[in-house]
Order: structure tokens, then C-alpha cells, then sequence
């Protein structure tokens, strides 16, 4: 069903489509690869499963060496496709060049990018170290942007491929005690949609998931464990998101926000005023660790 589904989003997305021959003579003989940023675990991980499981090809790139090799070689193992792993810092400003090197060694090439790596940060935000929200912005905004302007255009060349950004909630509605990191997300949002917008109909698929909160490490990273949301609000498992994103993704879908109830709070923040709703969402980040109480 998805696979019919999905050729009938084909014909519409590709309704203006005119490939051009020097971009696609430049991948013949390569395996067209789907790359997943932050692929070695949770979210990441879990999307790289459903693309490999409909047999497409996976590159993961993560930091940790160890952890990213043993997701490519137990996807390999599990579904027989290729998967092969890169251990790399996605906020180096040379990564898309070591990606596209590390990919032509393999004979391979970007056919879908999931900026999927992200990182977090809970607290006040005058309380954040400086070098913190650095981070944050050059992972979640700056390399995601960087990755995807890199991509983008030999995408739009052959008039196929496709983005899939990782987002959040968080990015439809202020987030007071993650300040930085739901404004990245909702610049993750804008950035998406508009881009996809300025690419329609020239055969590739640009899309932003906004997953609510999911069982990985990234809340305990952050130190947001003891926040309320942790507790008042239902968890869903990496594979559920995974594939709501994959289905989404490939019904050329721009926004998916995976769940029911996600879906009724992306609902409610859109229909209801800031005065409202960000009081509400400050009270569910809120974490009860005083200000400089060691976490
Ligand atoms: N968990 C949630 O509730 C939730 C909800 C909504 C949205 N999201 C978003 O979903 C995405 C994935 O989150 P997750 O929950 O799966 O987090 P996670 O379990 O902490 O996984 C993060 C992944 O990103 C990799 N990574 C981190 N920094 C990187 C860097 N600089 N370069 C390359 N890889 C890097 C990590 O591997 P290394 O540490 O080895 O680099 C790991 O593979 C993030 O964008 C997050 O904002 C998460």
C-alpha cells in the first residue's frame, strides 16, 4: 500500500522535473545511499532500519567509532543491505567534504540526507554556559543547514532524492527551560518548509518530523530526566517515530508529527495564544534541580 501510495507522491512531486545529464552521468555506476546523521542510536538508528528494511542502501555518521559501526554491521547482518558507517564530528566546517570523499571511496552516493543528529540543553538560559548554546547551534542549526545547502542542489540536478530533518515539538512553540534548544528546532521547522516550498514539484522530497518526546539518551544528556514532561507526558519508542517518519517521508508529507498525542498538542499550540501555551510548556520543563545544585 505504502509503495503505491508512495509512486502516486512520486508523479507529484516530480511534476516539474527535468534531470539533468551531466548530474546524472555523474553517479552512474554509483549505489545511490540514504546518509543518517547521529545514525549509531535512538531516533537516528531507528530511521536507518526502515529505509534499509525497504532495501535501501545506509550511510551512518556518528562520533563514537565503535557504536557507529556495530548499528552498520547489524544492519547489514539483518536486512542484507549495504551499510556503511563514518565516524565523524557533523560540525566540523569541512564535513560535507569528508562525507562526499568517504562516499565516493565507497562507491556511493547521496541520494537522501537525515539530519538527524541533534543535541539538547535543559535549565534557564542565562544560567547556560555560553559554550553550550554554542554547540547547540552549530549542531542543530548550523551543520543541519550546512549539510542540507551541500546536498540539496545535485538532489535538484537529477530531480530525485530527498531531506528528511529530525525536528521536535518543540519547534511549533516557545520552550522556556530548553530556550535554545526549541528555537533551533523551530528554525529546523521554518527552514524546511520553506525550502521545500522554493523545490516543489522538481522531484525531491524535503521534510521536517516533529517527534514529542521519545525513550532515548538525549533527556538524560541534557539533565531534563527530572522534568515534569518525563513524567506527565507519554513517551514514544524510537522504531514508532522511525516509521511514521519513513511513511510520512515517503507520501512527500513536509511536516509529520508522529502520534496522537503529539499530534493534538501540534494541534493546541497552533490554535491557542503564546500567553497560554508557553506558560504551560515552561511548566512541563521545568526541572526541579535548583540553579547550580549539581545534577
Ligand atoms: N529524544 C527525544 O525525545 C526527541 C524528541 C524530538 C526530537 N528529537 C531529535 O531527534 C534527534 C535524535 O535524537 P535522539 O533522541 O535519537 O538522541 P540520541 O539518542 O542522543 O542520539 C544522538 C545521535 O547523534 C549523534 N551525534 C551527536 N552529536 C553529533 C555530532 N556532532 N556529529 C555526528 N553525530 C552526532 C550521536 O552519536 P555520537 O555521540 O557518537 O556522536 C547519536 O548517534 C535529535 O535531533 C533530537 O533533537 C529527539
Amino acid at each position: 500500500m505504502l509503495h503505491t501510495l508512495s509512486a502516486v507522491a512520486d508523479r507529484w512531486i516530480a511534476r516539474r522535473v527535468s534531470p539533468e545529464p551531466e548530474a546524472l552521468a555523474a553517479v552512474e555506476g554509483l549505489t545511490p545511499t540514504v546518509i543518517i546523521t547521529g545514525g549509531s542510536r535512538g531516533i537516528g538508528r531507528a530511521i536507518a532500519g526502515e529505509f534499509a528494511r525497504a532495501g535501501r542502501a545506509v550511510f551512518l555518521i556518528a562520533r563514537e567509532p565503535g557504536p557507529v559501526e556495530a548499528a552498520a554491521l547489524e544492519i547489514a547482518r539483518t536486512t542484507g543491505v549495504r551499510a556503511v558507517p563514518l565516524a565523524l564530528d557533523v560540525t566540523l566546517p569541512d564535513a560535507p567534504q569528508r562525507i562526499d570523499a568517504a562516499l565516493a571511496e565507497a562507491g556511493l552516493y547521496a541520494d537522501v540526507l537525515v539530519n538527524n543528529a541533534g543535541v539538547g540543553l535543559s535549565g534557564v538560559f542565562v544560567d547556560q554556559p555560553g559554550a553550550g548554546i554554542e554547540d547547540l547551534i552549530a549542531l542543530n542549526i548550523t551543520a543541519t543547514s550546512r549539510l542540507m545547502h551541500h546536498a540539496l542542489p545535485p538532489m535538484l540536478a537529477r530531480g530525485r532524492g530527498g531531506i528528511l530533518n529530525v525536528a521536535s515539538l518543540g519547534g511549533l512553540v516557545p520552550g522556556p527551560y530548553q530556550a535554545a534548544y526549541y528555537a533551533s528546532k523551530a528554525y529546523l521547522v521554518s527552514l524546511t518548509e520553506a525550502v521545500a516550498f522554493e523545490a516543489r514539484g522538481r522531484g525531491v522530497r524535503i521534510t521536517a518530523v516533529a517527534p514529542g518526546p521519545v525513550d532515548t539518551r538525549f533527556h538524560r544528556a541534557m539533565h531534563a530526566d527530572d522534568a515534569l514532561y518525563r513524567t506527565v507526558l507519554p513517551s514514544q519508542g524510537a522504531e514508532a517515530v522511525a516509521r511514521s517518519a519513513y511513511r510520512g517521508f515517503m507520501l512527500g508529507r513536509r511536516l509529520i508529527v508522529p502520534g496522537l498525542v503529539p499530534t493534538v498538542a501540534a494541534v493546541s499550540v497552533k490554535l491557542l495564544p503564546h500567553a497560554l501555551t508557553v506558560p504551560i510548556v515552561g511548566t512541563l520543563l521545568g526541572t526541579r534541580t535548583p540553579p547550580g545544585a549539581p545534577k
